[in-house]
């Protein structure tokens, strides 16, 4: 990501392709299902879809229009704009380093599922979650030991992230970028299959009623901070990722339409993926949603009991996991190269020891994140496991400091005709100027604020126990 001779992408469905690429990932078929089915149904997707049209497509033009204008990575775009914020583009940097390393550690979850299923193990996972607990729960006696047993997320932990930073260090993006927009479409295909055979499953309809309709009593300020949260992860927003991607947009592109695009395929993907989760869970818990607790486990212990009732269970199992497989490293490739991308530019490094030095450390930091559903269980940061506590910290905390100072410095500082205007480049429509004014000024700061506040209150002054 060298800033003089910034390449840019070729076409217009390039840039949302990519975009959407890197949206598009574990965020969409992981983790939304399973807080979804955690904070309530259908009351967090309606906070949710309420959220990505209104404050997620505010910051999502505003973080495009920044690395449009400025034509700079977040780290140098803060900085331009005014000064005083440059502090700001270390912090959006600073996420991802949180980020990658437990995105590699499911990953290995996933990539461990892909192996059993294509070994014909795909009978064995089906156990109502027991699999799933006894691999990441392995504990071979000593952390050394549990490390490198297969039975362990250790070994898929490390081959996964080995995957990630071979692409990152041989910088193959064409090859990936080619493969993406075929195995995309083809994962959008088998998500909406498996969704329809899902809702078949004698009981699911209990389960589709949670996920659809909201009920209101199980609202809370939780909900929306989840929600919020998980929109920043899903569509990469508050770390800098579009900012950089805006730096590679070319003025002809009409920018509004970009970002309705990559907003309804990112929702559109998290909503199957709740489909396709959701009712066979609650279906096979013998109808009742609030036995549905299951938290990060929850595509793992699902859907292997989906996929056993389906005729060709362990063929369609096998593909599918391949195919996540493949939504997650195109997004944990644009995770490291981000890193990799400031390390590079930053310091006098190249591109191998950079990526070695970023691989070394994501395995590192990773390691607690791997160990600690297993050996390390008994230590717990206010009152979350390690993988837990990343997430946390990342998407409700730094994620939300950086989408307020944001709006604070384009509402209140350097103005938000700044980013009116650079959408409307080349006379293109900014036909949501009212509502970006209105949300990026007022609405999203006031609402983060209030809510980090009363998060921050009770997680961590209402639960610390080590
Ligand atoms: N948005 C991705 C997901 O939903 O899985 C996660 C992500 C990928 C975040 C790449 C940031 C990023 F640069």
């Amino acid at each position: 990501m060298e800033q003089n001779t910034r390449s840019s992408f070729s076409s217009r469905i390039g840039f949302v392709l990519a975009a959407a690429g890197s949206a598009v990932g574990l965020g969409n078929l992981w983790r939304f299902p399973y807080l979804a089915a955690q904070y309530g149904g259908g009351i967090f997707l309606l906070v949710y879809l309420v959220l990505v049209v209104t404050f997620g497509f505010t910051l999502m033009v505003t973080e495009i229009a920044i690395g449009r204008k400025t034509r700079l990575s977040c780290i140098g775009a803060y900085k331009a704009l005014d000064r005083r914020f440059g502090f700001l583009g270390w912090i959006a940097a600073f996420v991802p380093v949180i980020i990658t390393p437990y995105y590699c550690v499911i990953g290995g979850w996933v990539t461990k599922y892909l192996f059993t299923f294509v070994t014909g193990g795909g009978q064995a996972a089906a156990d109502n979650g027991g699999f799933f607990d006894r691999f990441t729960q392995f504990d071979a006696g000593s952390t050394l030991a549990t490390l490198f047993n297969f039975n362990a997320p250790g070994p898929w932990f490390l081959l996964y992230t080995l995957l990630t930073a071979a692409v990152v260090i041989f910088g193959v993006e064409k090859g990936i970028e080619k493969a993406s927009s075929f195995m995309m479409p083809v994962l959008a295909v088998l998500a909406i299959l498996i969704a329809g055979y899902s809702l078949t499953i004698d009981g699911a309809m209990e389960g589709l009623k949670y996920y659809l309709l909201p009920d209101f009593s199980k609202f809370s300020a939780s909900t929306v901070l989840g929600a919020i949260g998980q929109m920043f992860y899903s569509m990469s927003l508050a770390m800098g990722i579009m900012i950089t991607y805006g730096s590679y947009m070319q003025r002809e592109n009409i920018m509004e339409h970009s970002v309705t695009q990559i907003e309804v395929f990112d929702t559109l993907f998290a909503f199957v993926a709740g489909l396709m989760i959701i009712p066979p869970v609650v279906a096979f818990n013998g109808g009742d949603p609030t036995k549905i607790n299951n938290g990060p486990g929850l595509m793992f212990s699902t859907l292997p009991m989906v996929f056993e009732s389906m005729a060709f269970g362990e063929i369609i199992g096998a593909v599918f996991f391949l195919l996540v497989l493949f939504a997650a490293l195109t997004s944990s490739i644009s995770l490291m190269e981000t890193i990799v991308s400031v390390l590079m530019d930053k310091t006098p490094l190249g591109r191998k020891s950079s990526t070695l030095i970023v691989t070394g450390a994501t395995l590192l930091i990773g390691i607690p994140s791997c160990l600690g559903y297993g050996p390390w269980a008994g230590i717990k940061i206010l009152g979350m496991q390690f993988l837990d506590f990343f997430d946390f910290i990342s998407n409700s905390v730094l994620m939300p400091i950086v989408a307020v100072l944001t709006c604070i410095l384009i509402g209140h500082v350097v103005g938000t005709k700044v980013i009116a205007d650079e959408v409307k480049q080349n006379g293109a429509a900014f036909h949501r100027e009212g509502l970006h004014r209105v949300m990026i000024r007022w609405i999203a700061p006031v609402l983060l604020v209030a809510i980090l506040v009363s998060e921050l209150a009770t997680k961590v002054f209402g639960l610390f126990t080590i």
